[in-house]
């Protein structure tokens, strides 16, 4: 009994909490995103420590090689930078890169690129087998749909204590790159391997289709 009056109660507690909250939401995903650290002093030690000079000053790289930066979730840019420094990540720049920044400037200069607008396409494209893929997934292979984690048009989502990235707006072609090393586990650095298992049931053309269709959320 008691019991169960305390679920109804913290349900309740929930639904109104989210009511409450729901006037400031953009500014409590903005927070989520930006994380702890100082993104002005972030902005100043990215440019000094040329992550600006690839990655675009606001973190909106114009070249397919490098990817955008720009409205990603510090927390993401905090694991992958680190994950490159531990090898976890293979990239023989990022690895290099990432060999000398102390943890203290990385998280600033994660809030800073974590603070900036992410590109938007005017028009999200059609493609069908990628939408379809994208926003239900497919029961017959058990794949998740990838709307489930990273939201319905790219955006991406935090937890609490992970977060699932923003690919919305991102490169095609480093989209693409990324699927076939999910796939062919040249990069294993997802939580559980869950990118590997669900890289590893896409054919070509349908990777193809999700980086073209991704890129212009
Ligand atoms: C010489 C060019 C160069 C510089 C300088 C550079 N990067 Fe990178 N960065 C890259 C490339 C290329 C990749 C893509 C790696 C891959 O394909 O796996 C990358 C990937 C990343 C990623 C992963 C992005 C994602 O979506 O998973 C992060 C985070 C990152 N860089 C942060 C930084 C930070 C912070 C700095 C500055 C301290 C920096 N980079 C400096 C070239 C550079
Ligand atoms: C169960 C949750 C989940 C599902 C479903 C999922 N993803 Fe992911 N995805 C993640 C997480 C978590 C990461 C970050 C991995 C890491 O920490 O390196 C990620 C990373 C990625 C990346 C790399 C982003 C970057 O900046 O390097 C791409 C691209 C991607 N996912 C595309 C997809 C596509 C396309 C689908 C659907 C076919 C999909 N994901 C389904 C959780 C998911």
């Amino acid at each position: 009994m008691i019991f169960r009056f305390c679920v109804v109660f913290f349900g309740l507690s929930l639904t109104f909490s989210h009511f409450v909250q729901a006037d400031s939401q953009d500014e409590y995903e903005l927070l989520d995103r930006i994380g702890s650290g100082n993104s002005e002093a972030g902005k100043i030690k990215s440019r000094e420590e040329l992550c600006q000079g690839c990655h675009g000053e606001i973190g909106n790289s114009s070249s397919a090689e490098y990817p955008r930066l720009a409205g990603q979730y510090a927390d993401y840019i905090i694991k992958q930078f680190r994950d490159f420094r531990s090898g976890a990540r293979q990239h023989h720049v990022m690895n290099a890169v990432a060999s000398s920044i102390s943890d203290e400037d990385l998280t600033d200069i994660a809030a800073y690129f974590a603070s900036r607008e992410r590109v938007r396409a005017q028009q999200r494209k059609a493609i069908e087998v990628a939408e379809k893929i994208y926003s239900n997934g497919d029961m017959r292979r058990a794949l998740i749909a990838c709307s489930s984690c990273h939201g319905s048009s790219g955006q991406g989502s935090y937890a609490g204590e992970e977060s699932v990235p923003t690919i919305g707006g991102q490169h095609k072609l480093y989209l693409r790159e990324q699927l076939l090393k999910w796939r062919s586990g040249d990069r294993a650095n997802s939580p559980g391997g869950v990118m590997n298992m669900v890289a590893k049931l896409l054919k070509d053309e349908e990777i193809e289709a999700l980086a073209e269709y991704i890129s212009s959320m």
